[in-house]
């Protein structure tokens, strides 16, 4: 370059003489043109890197709040259908430098043809083993404070949204972490409230009504303005569907959305245009959601119309937490509870069992924390695995299904298996074949004025007790249903478990795991 030749003196230097200021000057144009040339070449250095490894790229920092301030996120679009790219190009038709990034599970195919402009990136999370790992991570690719998430198909017009959804963000403070403009679409966007209880498994969706715009959750289509920080602070920021997910981890920190009276028109109405690309994608979307409130360990879902559904365990699955140690199921040890569809099981079971019992002249009673459980909750303690009875032993023979369990396990008409546990003396009902929650039967015999038994386990609550308490049994509400309780039941549990019991609620194995200990 000739930058390097002038260093050499000019051939005319030696028969001219030259002042002070001009060779001043000539050194600092020199110097100059030495910078200028060393920036460009390492210039052309980084954008070659850049073209071998895309590496997440700063925006400008300069310009208005919008210039410097708010990153425009793509996350959800399907492979084989979508409009991405018309998207992009709308976002940077009036904005060519705002900076776009979307955000794929793996590199689309077929392929994503984006604009090719310095700021729209292309990121994909699937880990490759020759690259460093920032290049996974989505919030490398985010240097702005505002990050607004934009649905596929969202037609940018009027072009001043995004500035009106930042003025309105600021305008929310203090009120709401999160802004959102609907997308017209064929459903209007539903402001809903939702209440999400790890420990019990459930999420709980119900209707807000509109008035007040602040909502805790979204349905339908919206493009969602937030802070960055907040948005990667998330535990699982950007997992699908990307709204369902959000909210529900948005709601447990106890933040809003507030909806804009302001809307994104679609460009395209339905999105995808054959029913068979909508039956990929309905599908899509529902093993997504599935596997969402499976990761998040949501197995009870309400929703608005007050509706039900189940993620959990079934007649036809293995019961959902595995074999029991020192009397404390595992999800105890995660600060959780019973799943509600075990609770729901146990419940038919002890239902479907007391029925049978009392149609077939078999006397029992609640037994130990079931009975406990009816004393203080009226149900099943709320983290208990297991309904216990107590039964005569000179009862058993009037039951067939307890006749045939002495000989091997028995399915009856109604899928429960009847057998005699390998235990010890005692009956188990299970859910089904395949789900072994289950109901024990301990069979008593009276003695003496005592009720005992020839098998013990090792529990405080399994010792000998007066037979008048027997007499007469009384009816308790328990899971919806009266069922028989001995009288007198407080001194019963006290005599049983200690006094207070009823009122001071403990784990079964306090030492293992205890109630007020920090989870
Ligand atoms: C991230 O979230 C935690 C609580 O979930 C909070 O204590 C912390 O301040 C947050 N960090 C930032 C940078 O917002």
């Amino acid at each position: 370059m000739g930058a390097l030749e002038r260093l050499d003196p000019p051939p005319w230097a030696h028969k001219m003489r030259i002042t002070f200021c001009q060779s001043v000057l000539a050194v600092a144009i020199v110097v100059n043109l030495l910078i200028l040339y060393y920036i460009s070449r390492l210039q052309q250095r980084v954008l070659h890197r850049h073209r071998d490894h895309p590496q997440p790229r700063s925006p400008q920092q300069h310009g208005n709040q919008l210039r410097s301030g708010v990153t425009v996120l793509i996350r959800e679009f399907e492979d084989f259908e979508n409009y991405v790219p018309n998207v992009v190009r709308g976002f940077i038709k009036q904005r060519p430098w705002l900076p776009v990034v979307v955000v794929a599970d793996r590199l689309p195919y077929p392929p994503l043809v984006l604009p090719a402009a310095p700021n729209v990136q292309l990121m994909v999370l699937k880990p490759a083993p020759d690259k460093p790992a920032q290049v996974f991570r989505p919030e490398a690719y985010v240097k702005t404070e505002y990050v607004v998430l934009v649905p596929d198909g969202v037609k940018v017009d009027p072009t001043s949204q995004l500035e009106q959804m930042l003025e309105e963000f600021q305008v929310s403070q203090g009120k709401a972490e999160m802004v959102a403009v609907p997308v017209q679409s064929l459903s209007p966007l539903q402001c809903l409230n939702l209440r999400v209880n790890l420990r019990e498994w459930t999420a709980e969706y119900t209707a807000v009504p509109p008035p007040g715009k602040l909502c805790t959750a979204l349905k339908g289509d919206a493009v969602l303005l937030l802070r960055t920080r907040d948005l990667f602070n998330l535990s699982l920021p950007l997992a699908k569907p990307l709204l369902t997910s959000l909210f529900i981890q948005t709601s447990l920190r106890g933040w809003a959305v507030r909806v804009l009276d302001l809307s994104f028109s679609a460009l395209h109405q339905p999105l995808l245009t054959s029913s068979h690309n909508q039956w990929k994608a309905d599908n899509l979307a529902r093993s997504q959601r599935a596997q969402l409130f499976r990761d998040f360990g949501i197995k009870r879902l309400v929703l608005e119309d007050g509706k039900e559904q189940w993620f959990g365990c079934s007649k036809e699955t293995a019961r959902c937490f595995g074999t029991i140690h020192d009397d404390t199921p595992e999800y105890l040890y995660q600060g959780r509870w019973t799943p509600p569809c075990c609770l729901r099981a146990l419940r038919e079971t002890a239902k479907y069992v007391i029925n049978i019992l009392e149609t077939s002249g078999v006397r029992y009673w609640l037994e130990g924390g079931t009975l406990l459980g009816a004393a203080r909750y009226q149900d099943i303690i709320p983290w208990d695995y297991d309904v216990d009875l107590g039964i005569y032993l000179e009862d058993v023979p009037n039951c067939e299904l307890l006749r045939s369990a002495e000989s091997g396990s028995i399915v009856d008409e109604k899928g429960f298996v009847w057998e005699k546990a390998v235990e010890g003396d005692f009956y188990r009902v299970q859910y089904s074949e395949h789900n072994h929650l289950h109901v024990d039967l301990w069979p008593f015999y009276p003695k003496n004025g005592l009720m005992t038994k020839d098998t013990w386990m090792d529990h405080r609550q399994d010792v000998e007790f007066p037979e008048h308490f027997l007499k007469p049994l009384v009816p308790v509400p328990f899971a919806g249903f009266l069922a028989l309780a001995p009288n007198n039941y407080r001194s019963f549990l006290e005599l049983k478990f200690g006094e207070g019991v009823i009122e001071n609620p403990e784990y079964p194995n306090p030492a293992m795991k205890s109630m007020e200990s920090v989870n």
